[in-house]
């Protein structure tokens, strides 16, 4: 895979693509299958660097793991489940958040587990106080370690009652994980909802748990002693169909999303129409368009959780508002720190501005605090070719179609942090007919 890809920009993107699984769902599926008694099967799984390393991850802890990219499967087999030493998972350290998601399943398996430093992007703090503190509550000894984390459970988890500080995603998954096959009942209140984790509900219910979601954000698990495997064929990645949509409507373009849903898009569908943007569902997909002319406007919006507009929709979006007229204003509540990508567009013409206040909407919990969290877009603006490295995933794919819709020629370097979520991206970019040429970092430099 190339790390560098030099960008002539200015050429709307038009055509048809497919998406696959979600990044978001496929690895906490494959976590789930290590509580089965017998091997799972999940289907619709994307070819991304993330579906590899956890799937590393499990290998190393005796799973048995079969990857067949073009039919999209996935077979899991945890007959032969194993501790897995510190210093060999070590050398996954940084790569993943998903390793804090293994610790119920393993705890359950092997009475112990052990995490190393977690990865991810640098969105943020991106804390995990609150896996730990349920990890603790249903009875798991956690020990930090120069490397990592240590787990113990003497005995069966237990179950207990637990209220979110916020509805975190990754703990609302920890506690599904941790709590199926726990003794007795737990409670989780202040839950996030994210369809994601409908999924994943699911995929347990198919492996013999017992749960259910009240409608105020409170789920309930009975824990069950045994489970067995899966079939499932994953829901649609909703973030890779809204980054191509933006990018359509960033470039002036018309791109077909196959495979996307509406269903589980619709906030985005809602704000892409108040922009100016146009769509048709489809009944295998949904096709994204610029109207054409001076048509797209601002607006004021925020990030939210489930059913709130998703905070990876907002970096792609930005680069279509800044050819937006007037001013929009996008409250980012989930991260603190997600405008970081901002200043490679203020450096190709954007005129953007980052706030510590709340601005736009309600007051958030990053209000009071020193976070530049509000964005102000003042468009439209012509972008202009630049030299940029990608920040992270999201903000990685922003600078891309940024590249897309500038003048000129850009170079964008560090792009192999792309294909930790976004499948087969230059090809996909070659089938809505972008100009561009990939290099490798030597090259690059050579020939700046
Ligand atoms: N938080 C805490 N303590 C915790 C856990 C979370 O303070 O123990 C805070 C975070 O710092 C953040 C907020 O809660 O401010 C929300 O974090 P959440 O736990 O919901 O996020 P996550 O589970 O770490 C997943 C996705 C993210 C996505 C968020 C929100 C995965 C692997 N990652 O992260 O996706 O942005 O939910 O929907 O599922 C991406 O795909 O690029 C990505 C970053």
């Amino acid at each position: 895979m190339s790390e560098v890809l030099v960008v002539e920009g200015g050429h709307p993107l038009k055509g048809t693509i497919t998406v696959r699984g979600a990044k978001n769902f496929v690895s906490k599926a494959m976590v789930a299958a290590l509580l089965g008694e017998t091997p799972s099967l999940l289907k619709n799984v994307p070819s991304i660097k993330d579906v590899q390393v956890v799937s590393d991850l499990l290998g190393l802890h005796g799973v048995a793991v079969k990857y067949d990219a073009e039919a999209g499967t996935i077979s899991l087999d945890p007959s032969d489940v194993v501790n897995c030493g510190a210093t060999e998972i070590d050398a996954h350290a940084g790569q993943s958040r998903i390793p804090i998601l293994m610790c119920g399943p393993l705890l359950h398996r092997l009475g112990e587990a052990f995490i190393p430093d977690l990865g991810g992007c640098a969105i943020g703090d991106r804390p995990i106080d609150f896996h730990l503190e349920i990890l603790r509550q249903m009875g798991a000894t956690v020990e930090k370690t120069e490397h990592g984390i240590h787990l113990q459970a003497k005995k069966r988890l237990q179950g207990t009652k637990i209220e979110l500080p916020y509805p975190s995603v990754g703990a609302t998954e920890q506690l599904l994980l941790s709590a199926v096959e726990a003794e007795g009942i737990t409670e989780l209140s202040n839950a996030a909802v994210e369809p994601e984790i409908m999924d994943l509900i699911a995929v347990l219910q198919k492996m013999g748990a017992i749960i259910s979601v009240d409608t105020d954000r409170v789920i309930r698990i009975e824990g069950v002693e045994k489970l067995h495997g899966y079939v499932h064929n994953s829901l649609a990645d909703r973030i890779e169909a809204a980054s191509w949509a933006s990018a359509a409507l960033a470039t002036g373009g018309d791109v077909t999303v196959k495979g996307a849903t509406q269903q589980e898009m619709m906030t985005f569908l809602n704000i892409y129409r108040k922009v100016g943007g146009e769509f048709e569902i489809l009944e295998d997909g949904i096709r994204f368009w610029h109207p054409g002319g001076d048509t797209l406007h601002g607006i004021v919006m925020e990030t939210d959780v489930h059913p709130g507009f998703m905070t990876d929709w907002q970096q792609p979006l930005v680069v279509a508002l800044t050819q937006a007229n007037g001013l929009s204003i996008v409250h980012e509540t989930v991260y603190e720190n997600r405008f970081g990508f901002t200043d490679a567009l203020r450096q190709m013409g954007a005129h953007i501005q980052v706030y510590r206040e709340c601005l736009g909407g309600r007051k958030c919990r990053f209000g009071q605090r020193n976070f530049r969290h509000s964005a102000v877009i003042s468009g439209p603006t012509p972008l202009r070719a630049a030299d940029i490295t990608v920040p992270d995933l999201r903000g990685g794919f922003s600078h891309l179609i940024a590249a897309l819709a500038a003048e000129g020629r850009s170079t964008v370097r560090g792009i192999k942090l792309i294909d930790r979520g976004y499948e087969n991206f230059r090809e996909k970019l070659i089938a809505l007919g972008a100009h561009f040429e990939e290099l490798e970092e030597e090259e690059a430099s050579l020939a700046a």
